[in-house]
């Protein structure tokens, strides 16, 4: 069945509704300057776990407010649906912290829905919160009320988060289909001194946009495009870190590390593929490793 017509189409106009940009902008920079530190901003951004943090994080409050949507149809489970509704408020900061971060960095089609993805998930909270607090003023229906309001709220999350993350592919490795689509074996790539040394340079080998990076007789190649949202890398800038060369993304400032292609520092969690290189007669040859 095709996927046109209500729910994806309001999310279509909500990719466009330029309306929202100064809010976008004005909680843009606060979230960014609340994240100062480069390596808070990794850990949030799930650089250590080596995908993003923040969907593993939201297992946390989506099952305990879903676990207490349960409790609370059923008789006598009034204190277990309240720790269940306790458990998902205390789930949800690191979640919304980690997620903020990640909502930094990303396309303004991005942030427009994803401001409305995590208001709905403040509202959430804010509902849950009423809920306990009127739990605990005896008043459990109403408690069970605001906890039932919170669960239709965490689902208009939950579809927005599905949009931004497989419609918008926000937080996806966009480096991944490199490897499957470079053909085996070795490719000559140009003549060695042709290459500019100590620069960055972009080639390509059958349609595949790679980043190249002499120096001397040492040829260092990754993929061009971006892992955290394509960017072109030839465009960012050569540094070191900790003495070994590294490029960083011009669009949001991801650091890989050219010998192996890890990343270094976020928002980018996958790393970037990384070739083989060679000197024969003077030309620069490339191979996806152990694929020869
Ligand atoms: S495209 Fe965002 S860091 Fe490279």
């Amino acid at each position: 069945m095709p996927a046109s017509g209500g729910m994806t189409d309001v999310v279509d106009r909500l990719e466009k509704a330029g309306t929202l940009d100064p809010v976008v902008g004005a909680v843009r920079r606060i979230v960014q300057s609340a994240l100062s530190s480069q390596r808070a901003k990794d850990v949030l951004h799930g650089v250590w776990l080596g995908h993003p943090l923040h969907p593993s994080l939201t297992h946390l409050p989506i099952g305990a407010w879903g676990a207490a949507g349960v409790l609370d149809a059923m008789p006598g489970t009034g204190n277990a649906a309240a720790t269940m509704i306790a458990s998902g408020c205390v789930g949800y900061v690191p979640t919304i912290a980690a997620g903020w971060a990640d909502w930094s960095e990303l396309h303004e089609q991005q942030q427009r829905v994803g401001l409305v993805h995590a208001t709905a998930g403040a509202l959430a909270f804010t509902c849950y919160v009423a809920s306990l607090a009127a739990r605990a003023k005896g008043a459990t229906l109403r408690g069970k009320a605001w906890s039932y309001a919170g669960l239709a709220l965490v689902g208009v999350t939950g579809y927005l988060g599905g949009h931004l993350a497989f419609r918008q592919a926000a937080g996806m490795n966009h480096a991944e289909a490199v490897p499957h689509l470079f053909p085996a074996g070795w490719h000559e790539l140009a003549r060695l001194d042709d290459l500019p040394d100590g620069e960055l340079s972009r080639r390509e080998i059958d349609g595949i946009d790679l980043l190249v990076v002499r120096r001397g007789r040492h040829v260092d190649v990754l993929a061009n495009n971006c892992s955290h949202l394509s960017a072109p890398l030839s465009e960012g800038d050569f540094l070191a870190k900790d003495g070994q060369g590294c490029v960083e993304c011009p669009w949001h400032g991801s650091v890989f590390r050219l010998a192996d292609g890890a990343v270094v520092h976020g928002p980018a969690t996958a790393p970037m593929p990384r070739f083989e290189s060679r000197v024969v007669d003077g030309s620069v040859e490339v191979m996806l490793p152990g694929a020869g």
